[in-house]
């Protein structure tokens, strides 16, 4: 039977939250956006307006009611914002625009033109500076809008952001939040990148990327790309002066205190001097030395703004009013095709040159197979192109009229079969968009794969980091992954920069490492979806290699926890040749491990012997977790009882969490578990 109405958009409301948060962590957590905003701003609307048509399927954590993406792990502390960091509502077109302006005069019954203030909206990453009597002392990303991760020495760092208020004449506040954006100049960007290339780093997509990038950088601090970044203030959320009464008073204020303000900002009369601002600016944008995407405008007088109010997401008194996508037409040449670190193969349109936005383009990246079928971009095709705030401009569609004159007809285009670099077999794995090269040994992969290897929860190589793998791939010492174990003193040395004591200790290290355990040399293969947990789990239901490299995907996939998608990654990795061959060399150059029998515990594990109940909903299924407790010793049991020592709690435990209370059982949640493990 068909949904009714209201179940699919219920079924909609679920696909479109989950597809926001994942897009919200790419942006905010990892800095690696997929798509671009005006790509995302069309999934929040969809979202938005099935939560106005149907107000029962608005819930209180829906990605519309909040900004940024959840913190976790991130590596920094957090605290909370004394007054959230809202995010703005969009304005696509003028129309739109107007609909703001009509909806403010509505609400505060004013027919009167309103004062506003238009700022450019710049691309970059939102922070918050506290000052206290006048001096830095605390800086924070957004975070979720309430919580914001503290990267006050990050921005220490940065030269725009004084470390003590100016004092114009008044007293500096006890305390005083400024909000501004922390951008990073084209000029710089372009130093960045190409930087990044020549150390064969992916360049980042955009300047956003870098910034934020640059600001929650935690190891090994990159100071000329911090001190690169410049901040930008554009609002005073505590401290201000009791004489304010208006925004554009603040960016004075701001001014006078020391930071940089946006020179281009205007008080506008009425919406016709804020299109004109906007058009002004868009005409200047390819000149600006820092990339914007629009145009800011907020009410001036604080007084109506306080009256207008803020939703949860953002405020009543500000909109962003975006300008279009920078877009030209040309012709695809060839479509080239690159193999990244992770075997990753990806279509690279080659163009005809263009300008778009002020900068020449000959690239556009194709993503995979998928999205060249679903555009049917053929080599000699006619193309729009658009650069949406990132510097890898994108495929928009097809012009088909031009199709239609071309001489000959255009063939549909499918990604090779063949690695381009490595002429091994490519795979795609069900439900994967990516096509991969699986081969161990593809030079394209080589220094990833030798990297992951040597690291710690793999074979734990001390020494092996990404200068000496560098070194050891580009001499040729190293061609295949087992070529490592061949390595010995006198080779090593002729390495620059490596002396005597150094080569020693690294062999030192490749000799230590070849004593291991199977779900360790499990994870250094570097199989596709094989991580620590499955590892365990396969080592364990298998017992010994030479089962699992004989099983094929129907067998792994019995295993309990283990899904079609990681059965069909694990058999087709041991179905190449060349991988078992790998493996076979690894093993005659020593490496070595005790096999634990199948399904038995070790009894000398660091659990020794204890017993565990497992309850609610861990992140993993509990044949993984059972797996790894009976690998390092423990046993796992049904059910409760006295003679039980830890229960382990998921989320919504149920009625097993009293009784562990009741028994005196010690109750564990999974962070506790991990630490134990
Ligand atoms: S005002 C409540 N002014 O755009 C007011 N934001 O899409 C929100 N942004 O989170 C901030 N330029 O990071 C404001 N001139 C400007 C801005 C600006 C860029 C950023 C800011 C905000 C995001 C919302």
């Amino acid at each position: 039977m068909a949904d009714s109405p209201l179940e699919s958009s219920r079924r909609r409301v679920g696909e479109l939250t989950a597809e926001i948060r994942r897009h919200n962590a790419l942006y905010y957590r990892d800095d690696r956006p997929e798509i671009g905003d005006a790509e995302y701003d069309a999934l929040l609307r969809e979202l938005q307006g099935l939560e106005a048509d149907h107000p029962e399927l608005l819930a209180a954590d829906s990605p519309s009611q909040s900004v940024g993406a959840p913190l976790e792990g991130t590596g920094f502390a957090t605290a909370a914002h004394r007054t959230p960091m809202l995010s703005l509502d969009n304005a696509m077109d003028a129309d739109e625009l107007r609909a703001f302006d009509q909806r403010i005069a509505r609400l505060l019954e004013r027919s009167e033109a309103f004062e506003y203030v238009a700022e450019p909206k710049l691309d970059g990453s939102g922070v918050e500076l506290i000052y206290r009597a006048g001096k830095f002392s605390q800086g924070l990303t957004r975070g979720d809008g309430r919580v914001g991760e503290d990267v006050t020495v990050n921005l220490s760092r940065v030269p725009s952001i004084p470390k003590q208020l100016r004092r114009a004449g008044g007293q500096a506040p006890d305390f005083a939040s400024i909000r501004g954006e922390v951008v990073l100049p084209l000029a710089a960007f372009q130093t960045l990148n190409t930087e990044r290339q020549k150390r064969e780093l992916e360049p980042f997509a955009n300047p956003r990327n870098a910034a934020a990038g640059a600001l929650r950088q935690i190891h090994d601090i990159d100071l000329p790309r911090l001190r690169s970044l410049e901040f930008r203030a554009y609002a005073l959320a505590e401290g201000k002066p009791e004489t304010h009464a208006s925004q554009w008073q603040s960016l004075e204020t701001l001014g006078e205190w020391g930071f940089l303000v946006s020179p281009e900002s205007r008080v506008c009369q009425g919406l016709e001097e804020v299109f004109l601002f906007y058009r002004e600016l868009l005409e200047r944008r390819s000149a600006l030395d820092v990339e914007i995407d629009g145009t800011v405008v907020k009410v001036n007088d604080l007084a109506l703004q306080q009256a207008l109010g803020t939703l949860s997401r953002a405020p009543r008194w500000a909109i962003a009013y975006k300008f279009p996508p920078e877009q030209a037409t040309t012709r695809v040449e060839a479509i080239d095709v690159q193999v990244g670190r992770t075997g990753a193969l990806t279509p690279v349109a080659k163009l005809e040159p263009v300008r778009v936005g002020g900068v020449r383009v000959s690239n556009a990246t194709l993503h995979n197979q998928d999205e060249i079928h679903r555009k049917d971009i053929r080599v000699g095709d006619t193309v729009v192109i658009q650069r949406a705030g990132d510097v890898i401009p994108q495929i928009v569609r097809i012009l088909l009229a031009a199709r239609a004159e071309a001489e000959a007809p255009l063939e549909p285009y499918t990604l090779p079969v063949d690695c381009p670099i490595c002429g091994g077999k490519t795979i795609r794995l069900d439900g994967e968009a990516v096509t991969r090269c699986p081969n161990l040994d593809c030079p394209a992969q080589l220094k990833t794969n030798l990297r992951h290897l040597a690291g710690r929860g793999a074979l734990d190589i001390d020494g092996l980091g990404e200068k000496i793998v560098e070194q050891l791939v580009e001499s040729g010492l190293v061609e295949r992954l087992s070529d490592l174990f061949t390595l010995e003193a006198e080779g090593l040395e002729a390495l620059e920069r490596m002396g005597a004591k150094s080569a020693q200790n690294l062999v030192a290290s490749l000799e230590k490492a070849r004593d291991t355990t199977l779900p360790r040399f499990l994870i250094a293969l570097g199989i596709p979806h094989v991580g620590t947990t499955m590892a365990e789990v396969l080592a364990t239901e298998f017992g010994a290699l030479e089962p699992l490299i004989a099983a094929n995907a129907a067998e792994i996939e019995e295993i309990e926890g283990v899904g079609p998608a990681i059965a069909e990654s694990v058999a087709r990795f041991f179905a190449d040749p060349s991988n078992v061959a790998e493996v076979a060399r690894l093993r005659e150059l020593g490496l070595r491990w005790p096999d634990p029998a199948p399904g038995e515990a070790s009894p000398d594990g660091a659990l020794g012997g204890q017993s565990f109940v497992l309850t609610g909903t861990l992140s993993a299924p509990r044949s993984a977790f059972k797996a790894r407790i009976e690998a390092a010793g423990g046993k796992v049991v049904g059910s409760l009882s006295k003679k039980t020592d830890f229960l382990v709690a998921g989320d919504k435990p149920g009625g097993k969490l009293k009784k562990a209370l009741d028994l005196d059982v010690a109750v564990l949640d999974e962070a506790a578990l991990e630490a134990l493990l």
